[in-house]
């Protein structure tokens, strides 16, 4: 298999690794294609895009055109011999207003619609990150939209594959709610993938234990931990920002108890001024699905494991996560 080549911190490039059974998925997406859009939630900095790009040169070899777009990124790969369809992503991505990210989402869907009308037989759409760029509120649309490729083909084919990748919670459940996207988790790097990762990083690096348990497999964590030459405090601190202090202090009783079991959070009693709140500030994922392998991209969370926060229903995204809520909450 050819490997992407990725950025993963300051003066680290590394090959993709690990992942077989997201990989897995992706093939069989490819055999069949996808019945509806594949709409993939996981916490942020877990690997998705890594994982889309990887999909995207596999999807290639098995015969796919590919149209992968990234607006928050303005990034793009097209793996099609058609010259227009290139172009136009070319142009959208260098444009400088703020029109360019919107233009891409928009592209994403056109250009997929153009090549099948230009006798493409394979085609796979993967639109990275787009929510943020297009509005909340349009998210349901441009999935209905995305789908409209598949049950109203302009031109026959023999497979399409679109998938949606996010870390907006909320949309997740907005999408949730409909029977036309297929909602697929990814988590966290497993543990003996997440090794894998961890020992391509240069120079000395604290034990694997000290790493696992501050990233729970995150690579994004593990990234800045590593950029921040370990010091957790500062990478917290990047963490807590996006949270609100105040609002935080307000709901200690229960996050004293969350930072212990984030389970807590699924009791009927728990506040949902409070959960809406984590899930918006993408500090915890809310509603995990059972550990059965066909919801999940790849390897599913552990049932339950409090050394990196994951619970039954409820998980921190990262133990970082945790951690920043621990300080904001003692911090008085
Ligand atoms: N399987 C992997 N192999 C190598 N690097 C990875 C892998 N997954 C993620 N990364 C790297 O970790 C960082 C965060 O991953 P990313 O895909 O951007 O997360 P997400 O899209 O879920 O927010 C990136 O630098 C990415 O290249
Ligand atoms: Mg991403």
């Amino acid at each position: 298999m050819e490997r992407v080549r990725l950025r993963f911190a300051r003066g680290v490039v590394v090959e993709f690794v690990d992942r077989e059974l997201g990989i897995k998925r992706v093939e069989e997406w490819a055999a069949r294609g996808t019945r509806f859009v594949q709409l993939v939630y996981g916490p942020e900095g877990c690997g998705k895009t890594a994982w889309l790009k990887q999909s995207a040169v596999l999807l290639r070899s098995w015969g796919y055109d590919v149209i992968y777009v990234n607006t928050l990124q303005r990034d793009y790969v097209a793996y099609i011999d058609l010259k227009e369809a290139v172009r136009r992503l070319a142009e959208a991505a260098a444009e400088r207003s703020g029109v360019a990210e919107v233009k891409l989402a928009d592209l994403a869907i056109q250009l997929a619609k153009y090549a099948l009308k230009r006798r493409r037989k394979r085609i796979a759409v993967l639109a990275d990150d787009v929510f943020k760029a297009i509005g909340l509120s349009n998210a349901a649309g441009y999935v209905m939209w995305m789908l409209s490729i598949i049950e109203y083909p302009p031109g026959d084919y023999e497979s399409v594959v679109a998938v949606v990748a996010t870390n907006e919670g909320i949309s997740r459940r907005e999408l949730g709610k409909h029977r036309w996207a297929d909602l697929r988790i990814m988590w966290n790097m497993p543990r003996e993938g997440f090794k894998q990762l961890y020992e391509l990083l240069p120079g000395e690096e604290p034990p694997f234990e000290e790493a696992w348990r501050l990233t729970g497999g995150n690579p994004s964590v593990l990234a800045k931990l590593y950029e921040e030459d370990w010091d957790v405090s500062k990478v917290v601190e990047e963490v807590v920002v996006k949270g609100d202090f105040n609002f935080l202090q307000t709901w200690r009783s229960w996050l004293e108890e969350a930072v212990e079991d984030p389970d807590i959070l699924w009791r009927e009693d728990a506040p949902r001024e409070l959960v809406e709140r984590l899930i918006e500030w993408n500090f915890i994922v809310f509603n995990l699905p059972k550990r059965e392998p066909w919801l999940w991209v790849d390897a599913p969370p552990p049932e339950s494991d409090g050394e990196i926060g994951v619970g039954r229903h409820v998980a921190w995204q990262t133990p970082l996560h945790r951690e920043a809520v621990r300080r904001a909450i003692d911090v008085v």
